[in-house]
C-alpha cells in the first residue's frame, strides 16, 4: 500500500471480528514501532502492553463492569454494545508513559520545565498513530479509546503492570465488519498557510 492510500485507508473502526493475522506478526509489529517511534531527546518513555487472545477480552470485560458504575442504567446497554464490539476483535494495544524516564527528563532539562510532560505525551501520540497505520498495513481496522483514568488501577491490578507507567490510550483492533463514519473535513487550505 503506498503511502497515500495508508493514510486515506486508516479509519475509526468500531466493530471487529478475528483475522488471519498472527500473534507473531503483531509482536513484531510492535517490537518494530517500540524500536522506530521517535521520542524527545530520545528518552523512550512510551511504553505498550499488547493484549491478544483472553487477555484481550480480560480487559474488555474489566472495562464494562467499571463503567457499570458510572453509566445511567437506561445507557448501559448501548454502552455494553459498544465494548461487545470492541472486545470481539483480536487485540488490544495499551499506551503507557514511563513517568520515571519522563521525570528524568524533566530534571535533565530544568530549563523546559512542564515540556517534557507534553512532549511524554507527543511522543506517545506518535506511537498512537505510527501504531494505527501499521494496523492499516496489515488490512486490519481499529480505533483509539481513552477509558482512563476510570481503568487505571483495574487494569494495573489484572495484569501486574509497573506502578510508574501511566496509561494514556487504547486502541482495540481486529477485522473490521463496520464501515467507518461518513466525515466532512475542512477545507485543508484554511487548515495551512504556504509560504514560497
Ligand atoms: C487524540 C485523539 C483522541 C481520540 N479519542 C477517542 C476516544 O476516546 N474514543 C473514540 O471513539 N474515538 C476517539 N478518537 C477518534 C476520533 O474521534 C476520530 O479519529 C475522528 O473522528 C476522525 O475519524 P477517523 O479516525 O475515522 O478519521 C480520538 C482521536 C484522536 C486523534
Amino acid at each position: 500500500m503506498d503511502f497515500n492510500t495508508l493514510i486515506q485507508q486508516r479509519r475509526s473502526h468500531y466493530e471487529y471480528a478475528k483475522s488471519t493475522i498472527s500473534d507473531q506478526t503483531l509482536i513484531q509489529l510492535t517490537k518494530d514501532l517500540l524500536s522506530t517511534t521517535p521520542s524527545a531527546f530520545h528518552s523512550q518513555s512510551q511504553r505498550i502492553v499488547l493484549l491478544l487472545g483472553e487477555k484481550h477480552d480480560t480487559f474488555w470485560d474489566l472495562v464494562l463492569e467499571r463503567l457499570r458504575y458510572e453509566v445511567p442504567e437506561e445507557k448501559f446497554p448501548r454502552t455494553q454494545a459498544k465494548i461487545q464490539g470492541l472486545k470481539n476483535g483480536q487485540g488490544t494495544f495499551l499506551f503507557y508513559d514511563d513517568t520515571d524516564v519522563t521525570k528524568q527528563m524533566e530534571e535533565r532539562f530544568p530549563l523546559y520545565g512542564e515540556s517534557a510532560q507534553l512532549w511524554a505525551y507527543e511522543s506517545n501520540a506518535m506511537l498512537q498513530y505510527a501504531t494505527w497505520l501499521g494496523l492499516t498495513q496489515l488490512g486490519l481496522g481499529a480505533s483509539l479509546q481513552h477509558y482512563n483514568p476510570l481503568i487505571d488501577q483495574v487494569t494495573q491490578d489484572a495484569f501486574q503492570l509497573p506502578a510508574q507507567w501511566k496509561l494514556i490510550a487504547q486502541m482495540p483492533f481486529g477485522s473490521a465488519v463496520d464501515i467507518a463514519k461518513t466525515k466532512i473535513s475542512q477545507p485543508v487550505e484554511d487548515r495551512m498557510i504556504l509560504k514560497k
